[in-house]
């Protein structure tokens, strides 16, 4: 399975923040943005990754995370001129996906929870089989989003995108995983009434077909929007807590390749020491050093 994480767009509701530099790059307490998605792809363990951004971002991304090497995955580029939707990212991809399948996730989306490696692993193994699984996630204010309709036995009807009247409180979080046919079905989908092509039209297609897949994840997984001032702050607050409560860090790269074995522990070292007047620096090498094997689920 191939990853993609989309990191494009204008972010005009960060401006100034964001007037001279992508969102994904700002920080999430004390890393860059980008680090959360491309810690859920390699949670499940995809190591193919296309990395789409504007072209005034991709060589920033380029310095950031090189091809991906130093994590023992592999990285690469391409530029979306205007933010023209979501599903455009399996056109763009085209080449990329080949004959595979493929998982989708937004670079402004920050998971966190015990359960999330399970969660990745079945929706990789169900697309095996084909179609498309996505998941529900329980929000109080759901009109922001894609939001899914459920009939009396549960049985999803539709998915909408941004409702001014939600159908219900189950949105749908920028984590998509796809069969091969979603090139096709990107291709045939009509920009929307704010001219996007809108992922949840993609998710439509699936529906039409039986092929759609709506995982519920629970509440032992966090999930944040990072779009506006206060789901930055939010998220980062987040993270600053979970790491100062349990001294393990969220969504720390380099540890998640060297627990899944991409990398070992010299090349975690060398990671380390190139950032060792950081606290970050400092935490990758105190996994060398004192062996904390306690927690293996990163
Ligand atoms: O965050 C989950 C939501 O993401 C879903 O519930 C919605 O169904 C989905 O449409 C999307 O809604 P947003 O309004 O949050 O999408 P936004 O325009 O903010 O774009 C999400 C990310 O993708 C953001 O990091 C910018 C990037 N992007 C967006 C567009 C439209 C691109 O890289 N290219 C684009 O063309």
């Amino acid at each position: 399975m191939k990853g993609i994480i989309l990191a494009g767009g204008t972010a005009t509701r960060l401006f100034p923040s964001t007037l001279v530099v992508s969102k994904q790059l700002l920080p999430i307490y004390d890393k860059p943005l980008i680090y959360y998605p491309l810690s859920i792809l390699m949670l499940a363990e995809i190591r193919d990754i296309l990395l789409i951004s504007t072209e005034n971002d991709v060589p920033l991304y380029q310095k950031l995370l090189g091809d991906g090497s130093q994590l023992g995955i592999h990285i690469e580029y391409k530029v979306q001129k205007e933010p023209r939707g979501l599903a455009e990212a399996f056109i763009i991809g085209e080449d990329f996906i080949g004959d595979d399948s493929v998982c989708l996730v937004l670079g402004d989306n920050v998971f966190y929870g015990a359960m999330l490696s399970g969660i990745l692993q079945s929706a990789k193994n169900s697309i095996a089989n084909g179609g498309a699984t996505i998941f529900g996630y329980y929000m109080k204010n759901a009109s922001d989003f894609g939001v899914v309709e459920f009939d009396e036995n549960r049985k999803v009807i539709s998915i909408e995108e941004k409702p001014k009247k939600p159908k219900s409180h189950y949105i749908v979080p920028g984590l998509y995983f796809y069969d091969n046919k979603v090139i096709e079905y990107a291709k045939s989908v009509e920009p929307s009434a704010r001219g996007e092509l809108e992922i949840s039209s993609v998710n439509n297609e699936y529906l039409k077909r039986n092929t759609l897949h709506v995982t519920l994840m629970g509440r032992g997984v966090s999930w944040f929007d990072t779009g506006t001032p206060k789901g930055l702050y939010r998220a980062s607050g987040f993270v600053k807590t979970m790491q100062e409560l349990q001294g393990f860090y969220v969504s720390c790269i380099e540890e998640i390749a060297w627990r899944r074995g991409y990398i070992d522990k010299q090349q975690l070292r060398n990671l380390g020491q190139n950032l060792i007047k950081s606290q970050y620096g400092m935490y990758l090498l105190s996994l060398v050093n004192e062996n904390r094997d306690e927690l293996s689920d990163t």
